[in-house]
């Protein structure tokens, strides 16, 4: 794992940025798997800025997302496609077409999993796939338990997670119980993950996550075994982690 450790969230975010644009210059075909959350924010924001002043093109890029909440609609501003629209899709060059998030409006769960499986397949493994990480170390809405998934599946999701979305809600209420997810099988085949993590609130998880045993208990735990992870994090978030001095392991 190779760990860059940033000033702050804006460091974070603008080092985040350029390892996507090199993806994206290097292999201008690239499928990117992408992430929601406050995190990955300023790295879009900076994303679509390179792309609005023509020093990246997204015409031929393919995106996969890690998850959607179940029982929202895309136009609901809370779900996930609608994120990303507002974030990312509506603000380059990318074709609509090539960007896909599973359908939160299927109501079989069976059905949207083997559909988005089926979609996973064919656009093939992500060459780069960015993730957040949870309070409680899941890794897109793979929340704790005592096994890895491999594929997309319907998740419960944590009384913790659930909390921790609320602030994007009107009430408790509101927020969804169930997500669909990709697996953890399918962000492990990504050729090379780029994991981003701010902030002091992140900091014990990080350190039990990748310092700590592999475990589903903390779902990020099996980036570990992982060749290709990039962790690109904020001071705060590394200050339990006890690093050599280049920040880089
Ligand atoms: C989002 C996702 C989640 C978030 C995680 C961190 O698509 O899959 O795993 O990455 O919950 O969220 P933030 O960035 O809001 O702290």
């Amino acid at each position: 794992m190779k760990i860059y450790k940033t000033r702050d969230y804006d460091d974070m975010s603008r080092k985040a940025a350029n390892l996507i644009a090199a993806q994206v210059i290097m292999k201008p075909d690239c499928v990117l798997g992408l992430a929601t959350g406050s995190t990955p924010i300023g790295a879009y924001r900076r994303l679509v800025q390179m792309n609005q002043e023509g020093d990246l093109d997204f015409s031929r890029v393919t995106t996969v997302n890690l998850d959607e909440y179940k029982g929202i609609s895309p136009d609901n501003s809370q779900s996930y496609r609608y994120f990303m629209d507002e974030n990312l899709f509506n603000k380059v060059n990318i074709d609509k077409r090539m960007t896909y998030v599973p359908d939160g409006m299927e109501a079989d769960s069976q059905a949207a999993c083997r559909k988005y499986n089926e979609i996973l397949r064919a656009v093939g493994p992500a060459d780069l796939q960015l993730l957040g990480l949870g309070h409680n170390g899941h890794i897109g809405f793979n929340e704790p338990g005592d096994i890895f998934e491999k594929e997309t599946h319907c998740v419960t999701l944590s009384e913790r997670t659930i909390q921790a979305n609320r602030r994007f809600f009107d009430s408790e209420e509101e927020v969804p119980r169930q997500a669909y997810t990709m697996g953890i099988g399918t962000i492990m085949s990504a050729r090379n993950i780029l994991l981003l993590v701010a902030g002091q609130d992140k900091a014990e998880i990080v350190k039990n996550a990748f310092f700590g045993p592999i475990t589903p208990r903390v779902p990020a735990s099996v980036l570990q075994l992982h060749p290709g992870v990039i962790l690109v994090a904020d001071e705060a978030a590394l200050s339990q982690c006890d690093l050599p001095l280049s920040g880089q392991l």
